[in-house]
C-alpha cells in the first residue's frame, strides 16, 4: 500500500501522485501525463483525463474502445491507497473518487495534534517580494492605499503562512519634483525647522496644499522650488536634511495606519535605488535597448506606440526609471524568484511596459510560467454608495484613519446596545469592537473579486448577517462558546479522542441519522482542503478564494450543528473535535485574512 508519508502536499496533490503512477501504467508508451485533478460534483474529486488521453492514443492501439475503457484503465490502474475509498467511472471516462472517511478523520486528527502548520501548502518558490501599500510621502493615504495594504498584506501572510521567504516592501513615494517646493516652503515658512521641524509642519497634508498653491502662483518661489530639486539630487547635506525631515513625518503617519492594521512593512522607497539607476540604464544601454527620443533616453517597445522614457530630456529620473531600477535590484541583489506588485487598475500600462522592458532585457524569461516573474496584482477603485469614487460629503478624499475609527465606533455601540459594556472589562470592549471593526473593513474588500470595483459601505460591512466578517466572528465565537460549555479539556481531547465520521454499526440508520452523517462528512471533507485553497489563493494572487472557502466553512458548520447535537450526545468527543477543527480552521483563515478572532460577541 502507498505510503503517506508527505505530510505537507495536499489532498489533490497526494491524489495527483497516485493517478500519474496510474497514467503511467496505463500508457507507458506516452510521454508523461499531467494529471487533471478537480473537486467533483457526483464525488470528492473526479480525474478528467481520460478524453485526452484518447485522443492521443486514438488509432495507435486496439487496448482502449474509447474514453470510457480508457478512464476504466485508469481507475484499475490506480495503486492501493488507504485515502481513497472507492472509484468509479462516469460517462466519458471520468473516474470519480470517494476518500476513505477513516483518513478523512486522521488527516484532522493529527493537524489537530501537530498544528495547522502541517496543512501548509508548497509553493515551489522560495523568496518572494511584495510591493504594496506604497503611499506618496506628504500626501493622506487614501481608501486606494488601504486596498493596496489590506490585499498585499493578505499576499504576504499567505505566502509566509507557505514557508516562503517574503520581503515585504513599502516602495513610498519619496522622491520627485513635489520635494523641490516642499524643502523651499519648509525654508520660506518655518526658518527655524532645524529645531522644530517636525513640530512647526504640523499636518503635512495642509503643508503640502499650502506649497503647491505658492507654487502655482508665485513665479519666484518656483524657479528656487526647481532649484531644490536639483540641489538635493545632487546630495546638498542642508536639502538632504529638510527632505528627511519631511520623510520622517509622513513615515509616523503611515505608521500609526499600519500598526492599527497590524501590518508590518520594510520601507525601501523610491529614493533608495536613486543610486543604482545611472548603472542600470547603463546596462540597458549597452545591451541596445536604449534611444535618444526627443532628447530623451527611451526604449520603444514592440506593438506600443509610445516609448518608455527611462531618462527624461532634462536628464532626470522617472516613475519607471525607479521601476526598472528596483526590479534589478530585487532579481540581482535580494534574489528573488517572484515579483508581486500590489497596485491600483490606473497603473496597468505602467506595469506592462515596463514588464516588457525587462523581458527584451533578458531580465525575465519570455514564458510567463517560469520564474523569475513579475505579476501585476491589480484592483479596481474604491466606490462610495452613489456608485462614484469613493469621497466624503464635501468631497475630499476619505482619510483612512476616520474610516477605521467609523468601524470601530460602530461596533462599539453595538455591542454596548447588547449589554457588553456591563459584562465586560472598558479593555475588553474596546479590543473586541476593534477587532470587529477593523475585520470588518479588511473583509469587507477582501471577499470581492479584486479586479472589480467595489462599494464601501458601512452598513453591509457590519451587518451580523450574510457573508461579512461580523457573521463569522459570531460563527466562530459560537463554536468557541460549545466547546467552553462542554466542559471538556480540549488539549486532552486532542491527545486522546479519536474522530469517528462513519457510524461503524451494522444496523440500517434512518433518514435523519444518514442526514447527520452526510452534513458531519461534508464539514470534514472541506476541512481537509483548506491547504489546496490556500496554495490556489497564492499561486492566483486572489484572497477571495480564501473568503469563500472561509464563508463556506461557517456554513457547512452552521449547518453540522443544526442537527448534531455535540454536547452530551453519544458522539460528544468526535464532534467536539470536529468542532475545534472547524475553529482552529477559521482563526488561520482569520489570521491569513488580517483579522483578529474573537472568542465571545
Ligand atoms: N506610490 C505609488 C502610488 O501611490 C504606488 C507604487 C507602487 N509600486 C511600484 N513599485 N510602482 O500610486
Amino acid at each position: 500500500m502507498a505510503e503517506d508519508n508527505n505530510e505537507e502536499a495536499t489532498v489533490k496533490q497526494k491524489l495527483s501522485k497516485l493517478f500519474e503512477t496510474s497514467l503511467k501504467l496505463t500508457l507507458p508508451d506516452e510521454p508523461p501525463i499531467k494529471p487533471e485533478l478537480a473537486k467533483g460534483k457526483f464525488a470528492d474529486y473526479q480525474c478528467n483525463n481520460a478524453m485526452d488521453c484518447w485522443k492521443k492514443v486514438q488509432g495507435k492501439t486496439t487496448e482502449f474502445q474509447g474514453p470510457p475503457s480508457l478512464g476504466q484503465a485508469i481507475k484499475n490502474n490506480l495503486p492501493e491507497s488507504e485515502m481513497i475509498e472507492s472509484c468509479s467511472v462516469a460517462g466519458p471516462g471520468f473516474v470519480n473518487v470517494t476518500l476513505s472517511d477513516r483518513w478523512i478523520a486522521k488527516n484532522i486528527q493529527k493537524m489537530l495534534q501537530k498544528g495547522i502548520g502541517i496543512w501548509a501548502p508548497k509553493l515551489g518558490v522560495s523568496r518572494v517580494v511584495v510591493d504594496f501599500s506604497s503611499p506618496n510621502i506628504a500626501k493622506e493615504m487614501h481608501v486606494g492605499h488601504l486596498r493596496s495594504t489590506i490585499i498585499g498584506d493578505t499576499i504576504a501572510r499567505m505566502l509566509e503562512y507557505s514557508n516562503v521567504e517574503v520581503l515585504r516592501r513599502n516602495h513610498v513615494g519619496d522622491w520627485g519634483t513635489q520635494f523641490g517646493m516642499l524643502i523651499e516652503y519648509l525654508f520660506e515658512m518655518f526658518p527655524d525647522w532645524e529645531n522644530a521641524g517636525e513640530q512647526a509642519i504640523g499636518d503635512l497634508q495642509a503643508f503640502y496644499k499650502a506649497s503647491k498653491l505658492k507654487f502655482d502662483d508665485d513665479p519666484d518661489f518656483k524657479e528656487k522650488a526647481q532649484e531644490a530639486v536639483v540641489l538635493l539630487q545632487g546630495g546638498d547635506e542642508k536639502y538632504r536634511k529638510a527632505w528627511s525631515t519631511i520623510c520622517e513625518i509622513s513615515r509616523q503617519e503611515f505608521d500609526k495606519v499600519y500598526k492599527r492594521l497590524g501590518v508590518s512593512l520594510e520601507e525601501k522607497g523610491e529614493s533608495f535605488y536613486n543610486p543604482y539607476i545611472p548603472k542600470v540604464v547603463e546596462l540597458l544601454n549597452n545591451q541596445g535597448l536604449v534611444v535618444i527620443n526627443k532628447g530623451a533616453r527611451v526604449i520603444f517597445l514592440e506593438g506600443v506606440k509610445i516609448p518608455l522614457i527611462i531618462v527624461k530630456s532634462n536628464g532626470g529620473y522617472n516613475y519607471a526609471s525607479t521601476d526598472l531600477t528596483a526590479l534589478w535590484y530585487r532579481l540581482n541583489e535580494e534574489k528573488a524568484e517572484w515579483i508581486v506588485y500590489v497596485a491600483g487598475d490606473t497603473q496597468n500600462d505602467h506595469f506592462k511596459m515596463f514588464f516588457t522592458a525587462a523581458k527584451c532585457a533578458g531580465w525575465l524569461p519570455a514564458d510567463k510560467n517560469l520564474y523569475p516573474k513579475t505579476s501585476h496584482l491589480k484592483f479596481g477603485q474604491v466606490l462610495g454608495e452613489d456608485g462614484k469614487p469613493f469621497k466624503t460629503r464635501s468631497g475630499v478624499v476619505v482619510r483612512l484613519v476616520d474610516l477605521l475609527d467609523e468601524a470601530k465606533t460602530r461596533c462599539k455601540n453595538e455591542l454596548v446596545e447588547r449589554g457588553r459594556a456591563e459584562e465586560w472589562t472598558a479593555e475588553e470592549l474596546e479590543q473586541i469592537a476593534e477587532a470587529i471593526g477593523y475585520g470588518a473593513v479588511k473583509y469587507a474588500d477582501l471577499k470581492n473579486n479584486r479586479e472589480t470595483k467595489y462599494t464601501f459601505s458601512f452598513d453591509q460591512m457590519l451587518n451580523d448577517k450574510g457573508d461579512t466578517a461580523v457573521y463569522l466572528q459570531y460563527a466562530h465565537a459560537r463554536i468557541c462558546s460549545i466547546i467552553r460549555k462542554s466542559g471538556k479539556d480540549i488539549e486532552e481531547l486532542k491527545k486522546t479522542g479519536i474522530i469517528v465520521l462513519d457510524h461503524g454499526e451494522e444496523r440500517a440508520l434512518d433518514d435523519a441519522e444518514e442526514r447527520a452523517l452526510a452534513l458531519q462528512r461534508t464539514l470534514a471533507l472541506h476541512l481537509i482542503q483548506f491547504a489546496e485553497v490556500v496554495e490556489e489563493a497564492c499561486l492566483k494572487l486572489l484572497p477571495s478564494i480564501l473568503c469563500e472557502y472561509l464563508y463556506n466553512l461557517s456554513e457547512h458548520f452552521t449547518k453540522f450543528y443544526s442537527v448534531c447535537r455535540v454536547v452530551g450526545s453519544p458522539e460528544e468527543t468526535s464532534r467536539l473535535l470536529l468542532c475545534e477543527a472547524t475553529a482552529v480552521v477559521m482563526r488561520q483563515c482569520f489570521h491569513l485574512l488580517g483579522i483578529v478572532p474573537v472568542y465571545k460577541i
